[in-house]
């Protein structure tokens, strides 16, 4: 039996408010779960992002740090703990992991040049393009890159691509992990070429838990952690993700002299290189913060909770992605609501009035991605207990048990960027 590796100390009480309040609250946010007010939500699935609960470890360490305007404390722990953990000599903090994105892609995208990728982010894909390059997802298995496409587009294009860009885990595609094979792969087939890989580690700690458990754990978990780091030249994370932060991001890399371009970009665009923008205290934060997703029995419990939810949710004959990845469980709402033109924002919608239950809404026509539009249950770290999830099970089932009578809904609203963030719509006549 897999119980929390952890006690609640400090709790943060939840309502769901009345059923006709939350009709009102989808209406005014134009039917879009992005855009509702977390003080109406009883549950938020919306993301696993910033949302995780902090340890005591964390929260004390907070009080030790050094809000000097430069090269302060904090700076100089997180430099010994990336050495040690992920093996890197050069790491630079910033605010979130866009902001790195921001800056690492100015600096080596150029236009015409073609990123690979075993599929993007959104904003990682839209920071891109707005580079002039050209992001192209190669989905293998799983969580993989396709390495005989990979191979051909090398053939065809190697002058035009800068490097190799992996998203651990794969957020766009059901959240699965890389796995070990692929990056060895991945790396003998680049070697020829002398293109560098990059990783996007968000949830690399989820992505590595996948590893460690087929290599039968016969390895320590962080030694795992550190191999699977060995394969890149480069690498940035949101640590709102497993850095079990509510903030932050970090860029590490063995290139002093892309180090060096990075600090002159982010001293310009994000505060001074030391800190990035961050106060120190969440320096602190994201330090202890990768220790503890270091740990065997967290991650363990962690990856059981979305397993937990994936069981319950299938028990329950709900078209969901199988397998389960590592920070969610993905429904395939157009197969529950085949002839919507929205049908993630439909269902996620109904979920909402239903039972308080807010969830993410992502791929379709919508994203840039050719996944069929769907709903993301992101479970966030530390924060809910598995009753919760029994909870989120039933309300899912019964709103897919009368899915016949969901509303259709017509769009009024389109932003040009970040679309499905923003958008918004109204109930068909
Ligand atoms: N890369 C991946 C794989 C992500 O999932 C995200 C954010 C980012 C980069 C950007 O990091 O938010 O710190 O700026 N994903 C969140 C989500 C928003 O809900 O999946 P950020």
């Amino acid at each position: 039996m897999i119980v929390p590796p952890y006690k609640v100390k400090l709790v943060e009480p939840i309502k769901l408010i009345p059923y006709k309040e939350r009709k009102r609250a989808i209406e005014e946010a134009g039917f879009n779960p992005f855009l509702l007010p977390s003080k109406t939500v009883f549950i938020d699935l919306v993301s696993d992002s910033g949302t995780s609960a902090m340890s005591i470890k964390q929260l004390g360490s907070m009080f030790s740090g050094d809000e000097s305007f430069a090269f302060q404390e904090g700076f100089y722990i997180l430099r010994k703990s990336v050495k040690e953990h992920f093996g890197f000599p050069y790491v630079l903090p910033m605010h979130q992991g866009r902001a790195i994105e921001d800056i690492l892609f100015e600096i080596l995208v150029k236009k015409g040049d073609i990123i690979p990728s075993n599929s993007l982010f959104e904003t990682t894909r839209v920071i891109i393009e707005r580079n002039g390059g050209e992001p192209i997802d190669l989905p293998g298995d799983g969580g993989d890159i396709d390495i005989k496409r990979l191979k051909d587009l090398l053939k065809a294009s190697s002058d035009c691509i800068p490097f190799i860009l992996m998203t651990l885990t794969n957020n766009t595609r059901y959240g699965l992990p890389v796995s070990l094979d692929n990056l060895r792969k991945l790396s003998l087939l680049l070697k020829k070429y002398n293109i560098p890989v990059i990783f996007d580690a968000s949830r690399f700690a989820e992505n590595c838990y996948f590893i460690w458990k087929t290599e039968k754990r016969k390895k320590r978990f962080r030694d795992v952690v550190k191999e699977v780091f060995s394969f890149a030249e480069t690498v940035y994370m949101s640590t709102k993700k497993d850095g079990l932060c509510n903030t932050g991001g970090l860029f590490m890399t063995g290139s002093r002299k892309l180090y060096n371009r990075v600090i002159e970009v982010m001293t310009v665009k994000e505060g001074f290189p030391s800190h990035g923008g961050l106060p120190d205290r969440d320096i602190w934060a994201i330090v202890n913060g990768l220790e503890e997703t270091l740990e065997e029995d967290y991650i363990q419990h962690r990856i059981y909770q979305v397993e937990y939810l994936h069981k319950l949710l299938k028990d329950k004959k709900i078209p969901v992605f199988d397998p389960p990845g590592g920070h969610a469980v993905y429904i395939i709402a157009s197969k529950i609501l085949p002839d919507h033109q929205f049908p993630g924002f439909a269902l996620a919608s109904e979920i909402f009035v239903k039972g308080g239950i807010r969830v993410g809404v992502f791929g379709g026509d919508l994203a840039a991605s050719d996944t069929p539009e769907y709903i993301r249950l992101s479970i966030p770290r530390r924060v809910y207990t598995e009753r919760h999830l029994e909870y989120v099970a039933e309300v899912v089932g019964s709103v897919v048990e009368d899915a016949e009578k969901i509303p259709r809904l017509n769009i009024t609203y389109l932003p040009r960027e970040m679309r499905i963030f923003g958008a918004r719509f109204r109930r068909a006549e």
